[in-house]
């Protein structure tokens, strides 16, 4: 276990001391939380563990390699090792097994892109108090409107549901009958092509701006189901092809107000056959609307970003596909901060056994 989360195990259990015992050690660490995100997206900046990789360097070395001097290079790595993002060993500095695998480019789940996109988070939060005063979101370009930027977030994207893309497809057994799926605001198409993957039977879409497209088709074209899977330039606020027997909505629900979500959700509705699945992931809020801790801070990120995002309980979700004409709705966790809602299109379905 890294002493980081030694450390912060014991200080939240702070939190549930009588307020006679309880001591503002969890005050302090929520207060300077940002300095270990600052930590880390500048580490990643630096590439430091890409410089690292396969290596064990002593401080000087270290430094030289990540090209700035001793005294704060110190500082960094040392702190980065409390992180738990390196290890120590008699004086060399090497990268933890984290750091290895999902902070040296170029491996195949590197998570930097969605680490240099948390830069760009970290200025934008910095409006925050603005923000909640004013009830508008920060100015800025959509993250697809220019071919370079819908290309970072993108890749950020990616990272972020290469997880979520293999977690579902453990999760979810589909049928073994031709299956046309259709992944609405597909991003890079990970999910679509992590299922493509294990199901022979599925043919997909990956639906979102063109700009995106051009992305999601390099990822698909080096996939081994490539020839099962398409991309569909268009609007999801205008319409969405149709005869299609799953459909995914990952991370695009908490881009939208309640009555935006509502209308993209009866589109879904009109393009799957009869039995249709929709599958949603999002980051759910509890019912309260109180927790989990990440939903509830994601849906400030929204506030920020968008002007009527937010992020949404299972229950509400399940109200609006209910008064759709949607059956067999559950919800279930599936990984880290993510949940799913599904819903089957219409009474006699064939695919309400499948969760
Ligand atoms: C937060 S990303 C989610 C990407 C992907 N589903 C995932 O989970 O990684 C939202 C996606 O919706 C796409 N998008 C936003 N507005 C859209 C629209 N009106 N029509 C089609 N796609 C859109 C964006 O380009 C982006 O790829």
């Amino acid at each position: 276990m890294a002493r980081i989360e030694r450390e912060w195990s014991t200080k939240m259990q702070n939190k549930n001391k009588t307020s006679k015992e309880a001591d503002p050690s969890v005050i302090m660490e929520m207060n300077t939380a940002f300095w270990i995100s600052r930590t880390l997206q500048v580490a990643n900046e630096l590439e430091i563990f890409t410089k690292l990789s396969g290596k064990c360097l002593a401080l000087e070395d270290a430094a030289k390699a990540i090209e700035i001097p001793p005294r704060p290079a110190e500082m960094l790595l040392n702190a980065c090792v409390a992180l738990g993002l390196l290890e120590k060993e008699n004086g060399c500095y090497k990268n933890s097994n984290l750091s290895e695998k999902y902070l040296v480019k170029d491996k195949p789940e590197y998570f930097g892109y969605m680490i240099a996109h948390g830069v760009q988070l970290s200025e934008y939060w910095s409006k925050l108090g603005e923000v909640v005063k004013n009830n508008k979101p920060i100015e800025h370009s959509a993250p697809f409107e220019d071919e370079e930027t819908a290309r970072m977030f993108t890749l950020a994207m990616h990272s972020g549901s290469t997880p979520t893309a293999k977690a579902l497809v453990d999760f979810i057994p589909l049928p073994h009958t031709p299956i046309k799926l259709l992944d609405v605001g597909g991003g890079s198409g990970v999910i679509s092509i992590k299922l493509a993957e294990k199901y022979p039977n599925i043919s997909a879409v990956v639906f979102d701006t063109p700009n995106v497209c051009k992305v999601a088709q390099e990822f698909i074209n080096q996939s081994p189901a490539s020839n099962r899977i398409k991309t569909y330039a268009g609007d999801y606020t205008k319409e969405l092809p149709k005869g299609f027997d799953v459909v995914i909505l990952s991370n695009i629900l908490h881009g939208k107000g309640v009555q935006n979500c509502i209308s993209l959700l009866k589109k879904v509705y009109e393009s799957l056959n009869q039995s249709g699945l929709v599958i949603i992931l999002d980051f759910l809020l509890d019912d309260d609307k109180c927790g989990p801790v990440f939903p509830t801070l994601f849906a400030l990120n929204m506030l920020i970003a968008t002007p009527e995002g937010g992020t949404y309980s299972g229950a509400e979700i399940k109200q609006w596909l209910e008064d759709i004409g949607f059956n067999n709705i559950k919800k279930e966790p599936l990984i880290g901060n993510t949940s799913m809602v599904l819903g089957v299109k219409g009474k006699n379905d064939r695919n309400k056994n499948l969760f």
